[in-house]
């Protein structure tokens, strides 16, 4: 499973790809509304410059006409820009149209497994079912993770799965073990992916003795 990071924010993006373990960056509307006083596009050109893998970049259109034109300007601010489309009705329009002129595309906001399949065959490159969001309301999202993943490998599905609203570590874990190829995680919890209390005390002991 390959990390991505979502977020907006170009130092935590930094930080991140400092740590070499970064593929990906995801952002959605409600993370560019943190960033203050730059223009989406800017923001999106700062990311591609610092990240060589796929940066989502979400269309706001709710026609399937609309994102498209949005998604026009979007891949013209770099090579590496996947198109987040919504899954709607005019969202699997957009996906396959883009998919036939070879541009990339995530499609998010997926719940149940039926929606990450008509994705797929409408030639979204990535699905994004949201974990927290179904934990949040007492369904289990890692269920979910699950049965995608199946459905894909039992139809020889090329579609990548990011398991994303990633809430916590163990979500890393399980996403894992459960056949998502990526994880989009804010940088809180992958700094929370480094830690265990063992590593801590253990440097502080060879640290103690080296100084005896
Ligand atoms: C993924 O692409 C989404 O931007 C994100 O993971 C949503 O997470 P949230 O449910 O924490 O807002």
């Amino acid at each position: 499973m390959k990390f991505f990071i979502d977020t907006a924010n170009i130092d935590e993006i930094r930080e991140a790809n400092a740590l070499g373990i970064l593929a990906g960056v995801t952002t959605n509307p409600s993370l560019v509304a943190k960033e203050k006083n730059v223009s989406f596009h800017d923001r999106l050109k700062e990311i591609t410059d610092e990240v060589e893998g796929s940066v989502s970049a979400e269309v706001m259109a709710e026609d399937a006409e609309g994102m498209l034109r949005e998604a026009e300007e979007l891949v013209k601010i770099a090579p590496n820009i996947t198109i987040k489309v919504p899954m709607t009705l005019e969202g699997l329009k957009a996906v396959k149209k883009l998919s036939e002129k070879g541009v990339k595309t995530n499609v998010t906001l997926i719940f149940n497994a039926n929606q990450a399949l008509l994705a797929a065959r409408a030639g979204a490159t990535y699905v994004s079912p949201f974990l927290g969001r179904l934990d949040d309301i007492g369904q289990n999202g890692m269920d979910l993770i699950a049965q995608i993943a199946e459905i894909f490998d039992r139809h020889s599905i090329d579609s990548e799965i990011i398991a994303a609203s990633v809430r916590h570590p163990m979500h890393v874990t399980e996403a894992a073990l459960h056949g998502a190829h990526i994880a989009t995680i804010p940088l809180k919890v992958i700094t929370q992916l480094v830690k265990h209390p063992l590593t801590d005390q253990g440097i502080e002991k060879f640290k103690n003795d080296w100084n005896k």
